[in-house]
């Protein structure tokens, strides 16, 4: 049987996604499952683990349908995932411990304002390459330990075992509770605060600090690697990558020398810079990160500013406030108005993100006078994107001292010609989009294609990469400085808005 296709799941925050893609990287078939959001407090963001494997379950079938082929015509699966996401379940029934905390979610605040002071910000970023965060994963382990009575002593025992995504859809595609495969790759690990970003390893002191038994962690695996076979699902197929979604999206846009960028622009948005094999601390705000490791050659790292908020503020636009019934509507509506009207919208809904790292901002509306309209406030929902975003380059640039030359985007929000332009309008460099804008699971698709020989090597890869669109810089030089530095002054109003 000729293998034709490579598959990737794309288990992102809002959907899980199934796309077969052919040698030249071409996009084939493609299968798509929403999942519920469950908000049950201020600042709280859950997802139902079950929910999310039955819909990859029932996305698979469709897509090997839509291609007209079945699984034995699979050369081999890659995942990629929503990252930091914390899953729990019990080993023997397979059943999650409660709902997953989702990486939005802000509840482990208390948590990490205590370690502020008992410990330092500065020991985490050395040895785990982020600060202390309510974005990242171990705090949320903590956190129910402190709430489940009965869940340390299980989890110490290792009945109860602790995933991210792509650790929980991996064990139940080999077999669950079963024999299932309990592994992590290390792109994932790099996101909980438990692995040391040099021995890529768990760290003993980490563990400790937030009380995490090593009986319930992964084994941790390269991001390309022949994990196993799938059980159930795709019997037979090869499990080939998995990486979190913005390495997976980094890879996809074969960024693979040191100095190439990449932002993708979905529910946040997250500019990952490949430094190569070098491990570089920043010292601007952005976090260490891996970005993928490739079999057993050596880990390439990155730099990533992650910005928490972006699409899903016009998510929120249309769905909590009602002024648009559809996201792409949201241009249509922005280009009614001239400009802002003066009017600043800063989404610090989860805190805010890269460069900064304030949990205690929320989101503020700034500039509102009579005169504005329901355009200027998408317009100022739009720009949002495009002054996080310059806030995170400022960053990277004053990190490695080499300016960015041009920056490749990607994602949903990339279909915004106006947020577009608006992007190389205050960056001051050109944007470019690829012809495959599906980067984070093509990229999954790349690293499991690699691991068996489906594509030869990276530079095969790269030959796959081709320019859609470009954007060029084109604003007065001091009408940018003067409206960042409004955006800058908004920023001041979000901070310190919860109290201690
Ligand atoms: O770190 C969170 C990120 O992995 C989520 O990405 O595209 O699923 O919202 P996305």
């Amino acid at each position: 049987m000729v293998e034709r296709y490579v598959m990737s799941v794309d288990q992102g925050t809002m959907s899980t996604r199934c796309i077969l893609f052919d040698h030249s990287g071409r996009l084939v078939s493609v299968a798509q499952r929403e999942h519920q959001q469950y908000f049950p407090r201020p600042g709280w963001v859950e997802h139902d683990a079950l929910e999310i494997w039955r819909n990859l379950q029932r996305i698979v079938p469709q897509a090997l349908a839509g291609a007209g082929v079945d699984a034995e015509q699979i050369a081999a699966v890659g995942i990629a995932n929503q990252r930091e996401t914390t899953v729990l379940w019990d080993r023997r029934t397979g059943l999650p411990k409660g709902r997953a905390i989702v990486w939005q979610d802000t509840r482990t605040a208390p948590l990490l304002a205590e370690l502020a002071r008992t410990t330092g910000e500065d020991f985490f970023l050395d040895r785990c390459g982020v600060p202390l965060s309510t974005y990242f994963t171990a705090p949320r382990i903590r956190w129910l330990f402190d709430h489940v009575p009965g869940l340390h002593e299980s989890a110490e025992r290792g009945d109860v075992l602790f995933g991210t995504i792509e650790s929980w859809l991996i064990w139940n595609l080999t077999g669950g509770p079963d024999g299932g495969l309990h592994i992590t790759d290390v792109t994932n690990a790099s996101r909980t605060m438990l692995m040391n970003i040099r021995s890529l390893d768990w760290d003993d002191d980490l563990l400790a600090l937030f009380g995490v038994p090593r009986a319930m962690l992964p084994q941790i695996r390269p991001s390309a690697a022949c994990y196993a076979k799938a059980r159930s699902v795709l019997p037979g197929v090869r499990i080939g990558a998995a990486l979190g979604d913005q390495q997976a999206a980094l890879f996809g846009q074969t960024c693979f020398g040191p100095g190439e960028a990449k932002c993708t622009y979905g529910t946040g948005s997250f500019l990952v810079l490949n430094t190569g094999t070098d491990l570089i601390r920043s010292r601007h705000g952005l976090i260490t990160t891996v970005g993928y490791k490739v079999g057993d050659e050596p880990a390439v790292y990155a730099l990533e500013g992650p910005i928490a908020v972006t699409g899903s503020l016009v998510q929120w636009f249309r769905d909590q406030l009602g002024l648009i019934t559809s996201a792409p509507e949201i241009e249509t509506l922005a280009r009614t108005v001239e400009d802002n009207g003066g009017c600043y919208i800063v989404p610090a809904f989860s805190g805010l993100f890269a460069p900064r790292w304030r949990s205690d901002a929320r989101g503020v509306i700034v500039g509102l006078t009579s005169y504005i309209t329901k355009g200027h406030l998408a317009r100022a929902v739009l720009e949002a994107t495009g002054w996080q975003t310059r806030e995170v380059v400022d960053a990277m640039n004053a990190d490695t001292h080499m300016p960015l030359a041009e920056l490749k985007v990607d994602g949903g929000m990339t279909a915004d010609n106006l947020l577009m332009q608006f992007l190389a309008d205050v960056l001051d460099v050109p944007v470019v989009r690829p012809l495959v804008a599906e980067t984070v699971s093509v990229g999954a698709a790349y690293a499991a294609g690699l691991t068996v020989g489906y594509w030869p090597d990276l530079e095969g890869l790269r030959r796959n990469w081709h320019r859609a669109a470009q954007w060029l810089p084109d604003m007065d030089p001091g009408a940018r400085e003067s409206a960042y530095g409004d955006w800058q002054r908004a920023v001041e109003r979000a901070l310190g808005w919860v109290r201690p």
